[in-house]
């Protein structure tokens, strides 16, 4: 028999085959064989009690019928029980977990295990987004974050993954941007600092076109010049742009992101027509007081809060750009899955866009693909209100990031003094930004979060700092002792677990792939967060256990494989969560 990479799937195939010899009807049962809790063996079935409530047999009986059923290949492999009502639990045999052990031994092998049970197909991540012309701020954090690790998430289990960021660069700011800047623009100022000028501009800007004022008509002036490519305008706005995209990029090198496409809104532009055209001719969009308008009677608000795809003014909008855009990406990238990372305040215009969509793509005969809101809550200051400066303006991106380097700067110094300076500075940047996208990940995403620098940036709880220490500490115990962990070191030789300690830890590293397929199912990274955080824990109860280099060449074998498993399950989970890791700390 050969290795799951997720156990679960093992169990559950068996379980369906053995399902005909148990009970009437067996093609409507599904075992939901997931990772079980404390004191239930390693995997539990839960679906035998649907299948009796439908069938109305008992479900204990129904059970054991299906238990007796079973291979022995299974049987053979877990100690298997019945709990409860007729929850079946499965606890690995030691033979079992040393072959899972042995049959994962590299990055690239776990990979082709989370992929041979993956979701095929592509999917779009449309995230960060940010507006141009401005500085990315602390509410932009949580975007980049999660859209990142989801993108890792998916791609790590086979799909093919596709990073779009879908800037906002289009839009009246715009005119009102080109007014100002026409008018004000300090060039030494916008050599010295060009994001800092854009924002000083675009202030003055705001303050100078109030409504009604003949600033505000020339403004709309600048815009609509804009609109119709008249050169000196374009040129500006191009500008605006690359200026904002080298501001981002900074931002994004320390994050990890690499997006393969930066669509922005304006790249929807001249796309926007067609699909007015398409909505208006299939009767889904009506006009209404100029605007042109979507209404979905079925939906018990928005049967009269418009969806409104084109301004009374005849300008586009969030609408129409979204529109288009979802039509490109099913022509042009095939797209099977459109996920976007989006804060969850926008939840009313998703739900507006995908029911307009779905409408649309069904009258057009097009296949329409998964449409989800990965939505998120706000990050909060310590005071339980949005996180802001002592003035009171928002928290930049690039201080709060500069900030978590200095603080794990202090962190790195006092545990390792003796460090040399440089390299206490690459650790600092290391665990400072490693610091703030754990503690975004490691929270249901679908909560407002408190960002706690105290907390964030520590060895103790479930931290990145604990995490990134626990897989340095396990490559110095190679180090010192001139091991590779990936090497035969820690290799074929080995047996299987014995010790109470080997057992738990062997347990919990089986049960990477069924943490893997609960955080790309439910697109929840803190899953996986939770999955390395209690890694962790056993694997400090084993190594306080158990020593490792003992003399013993058979016990010294299997607890060396169990530090380069530990290690590389770590150093893996922590990479698909976007953080980068270290040797030493
Ligand atoms: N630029 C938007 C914002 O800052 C986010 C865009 C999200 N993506 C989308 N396709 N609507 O709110």
């Amino acid at each position: 028999m050969s290795a799951s990479f997720n156990p679960a799937d093992d169990i559950e195939a068996a379980l369906k085959a053995a399902a005909p010899a148990a009970g009437p009807n067996p093609s409507d049962f599904t075992p939901e064989v997931r990772t079980a809790g404390p004191a239930h063996g390693d995997f539990q079935a839960n679906g035998v009690l649907a299948w009796a409530r439908r069938e109305k047999l008992q479900p204990r009986a129904l059970a054991e019928k299906l238990v007796a059923a079973l291979p022995p290949r299974i049987r053979d492999a877990y100690e298997v029980s019945i709990g409860g009502p007729g929850f079946i639990n499965f606890t690995a045999q030691p033979p079992v977990l040393l072959e899972w052990l042995l049959a994962f031994p590299s990055r690239a092998a776990l990979a082709t295990g989370a992929a041979g049970t993956g979701r095929h197909g592509t999917s779009i991540v449309d995230y960060s987004a940010p507006n141009t012309a401005k500085q990315m701020h602390v509410g932009h954090l949580r975007s980049a974050v999660i859209g990142e690790a989801l993108c890792r998430l998916m791609a790590f289990g086979g799909e093919t993954v596709i990073r779009d960021n879908h800037l906002g660069d289009w839009g009246t700011g715009f005119g009102k941007l080109i007014f100002a800047y026409k008018r004000w623009v300090d060039p030494v100022a916008l050599a010295a600092g060009p994001i800092e000028e854009l924002e000083r501009l675009y202030k003055l800007a705001v303050a100078a076109t109030p409504d009604g004022s003949a600033e505000l008509e020339e403004a709309r002036r600048e815009l609509v010049r804009l609109q119709a490519g008249d050169p000196e305008n374009v040129a500006l706005w191009r500008n605006f742009t690359e200026i904002s995209l080298r501001e981002f990029d900074r931002i994004y090198g320390k994050l990890g992101i690499r997006f393969d496409h930066t669509l922005g809104e304006s790249f929807y532009n001249d796309k926007v027509a067609a699909v007015y055209r398409a909505l208006t001719e299939a009767g889904i969009a009506v006009e209404s007081e100029g605007a042109l308008v979507v209404f979905h009677p079925e939906h018990p608000r928005f049967k009269t809060q418009p969806f409104i795809i084109r301004k009374s003014d005849g300008a586009a909008n969030y609408a129409s750009t979204d529109l288009a855009t979802i039509l490109h990406r099913v022509a042009h990238f095939h797209a099977n899955r459109i996920y976007y990372v989006v804060d969850k305040r926008q939840a009313d215009h998703f739900e507006q866009l995908f029911l307009t969509a779905k409408k649309w793509f069904a009258k057009a005969g097009l296949p329409l693909p998964v449409l989800a809101h990965v939505d998120f809550g706000s990050v909060l200051g310590e005071n339980g209100k949005p996180l802001k400066t002592r003035e009171g303006e928002n928290v930049r991106l690039k201080d709060l990031l500069d900030e978590a380097t200095e603080r794990a700067y202090a962190l790195v110094s006092g545990k390792n003094p003796d460090l040399p300076e440089t390299e206490r500075r690459e650790i600092a940047a290391v665990v400072g930004v490693g610091s703030v996208q754990y503690a975004d990940l490691a929270q249901n995403r679908s909560s407002d979060y408190l960002f706690a620098w105290d907390k964030m940036i520590s060895l103790d709880g479930n931290t990145a700092a604990y995490l990134l220490y626990a897989v340095a500490r396990i490559h110095s115990i190679f180090r010192r002792n001139n091991l590779d962990p990936s090497g035969p070191d820690a290799g074929p030789q080995a047996g299987a677990p014995e010790t109470a300690g080997e057992l738990a830890l062997a347990r919990k590293l089986v049960k990477f792939g069924d943490a893997l397929r609960q955080a790309t199912d439910a697109l929840r990274p803190h899953f996986l967060c939770l999955y390395l955080y209690e890694l962790t824990g056993e694997f400090s109860g084993f190594y306080t256990a158990d020593k490792v280099l003992v003399d013993d060449p058979a016990v010294r074998a299997r607890r060396l494989l169990l530090c380069a498993r530990t290690l590389l399950v770590l150093e893996t989970g922590l990479n698909l969560l976007g953080l980068r890791t270290l040797t030493r700390m």
